[in-house]
């Protein structure tokens, strides 16, 4: 009887981990790659709408505005299946995971530090997730760095803070550009404003990136 429970612990913990495998693998593909898909849909598109007739505005305006409904409503659903995943698990064992198959997937050696032992509110364990994600991508795409190093810790807010030593890029110029498509920097440093928060990058060309973002623990 106790060996039969035990089984049947067994498949649940089995059944768990693959759901959360599951999740954390659609979650990723509806927001890195289907994401980037459709930026770059639209950047052909802009291209294309150069060389149409001005007749057909109205109509490449309409197709434009749909492919930009999708891409919000992707961005939520990503961020639908986000919480559950961090609820089940936490923000640090959800950040190993992420910090491991980035390292496989870049071949970066990727250090997490943090000394937050305590969950924090589910807010912004899931702002806190998405900053590390989205600083990991950037990396994964931008920065081609062999060492990263992220920590984590609290004083009466939360501090994050993720350094490449890759190739840097000039930060002051792209954060100025505004309106600009990517939602990527700009939709952290909303996410983070918002929860009242602030996110400072600091990089410059040759010598790494290194971006830090503070949110008060009430949120
Ligand atoms: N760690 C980094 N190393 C080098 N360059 C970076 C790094 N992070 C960002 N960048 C530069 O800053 C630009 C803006 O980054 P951002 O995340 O806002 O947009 P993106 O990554 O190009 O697009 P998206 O995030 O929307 O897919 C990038 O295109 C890249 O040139
Ligand atoms: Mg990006």
């Amino acid at each position: 009887m106790n060996g039969n429970v035990q089984e049947a612990h067994q498949a649940m913990d089995r059944l768990h981990e693959m759901l959360e495998e599951q999740t954390r693998r659609l979650s990723d593909t509806v927001h890195s790659e289907a994401g980037q898909l459709l930026s770059a849909v639209l950047l052909r598109l802009d291209q294309l709408a150069l060389e149409l007739p001005s007749d057909c505005g109205d109509c490449f305006h309409e197709i434009r505005l749909m492919i930009e409904q999708i891409e919000e409503q992707l961005r939520d659903l990503s961020n639908e299946l986000l919480p559950r995943m961090l609820d089940d698990l936490g923000l640090i064992p959800a950040l190993e995971c992420l910090v491991e198959r980035t390292s496989r997937r870049t071949g970066a050696d990727i250090r997490l530090n943090s000394s937050i032992a305590d969950r924090l509110p589910a807010a912004l364990e899931a702002t806190l997730y998405r900053i590390v994600q989205e600083a990991l991508t950037n990396i994964a795409k931008h920065a081609r760095a062999t060492q990263v190093e992220i920590h984590l810790w609290q004083d009466d807010r939360v501090h994050c803070a993720v350094r490449d030593d890759g190739i840097g890029f000039d930060s002051d110029r792209i954060l100025q550009k505004k309106g600009e498509r990517g939602l990527g920097l700009a939709g952290i440093r909303e996410r983070v404003e918002s929860q009242g928060g602030a996110l400072a990058i600091r990089s410059l060309p040759g010598h790494g990136t290194e971006v830090l973002v503070s949110v008060p623990r009430r949120v």
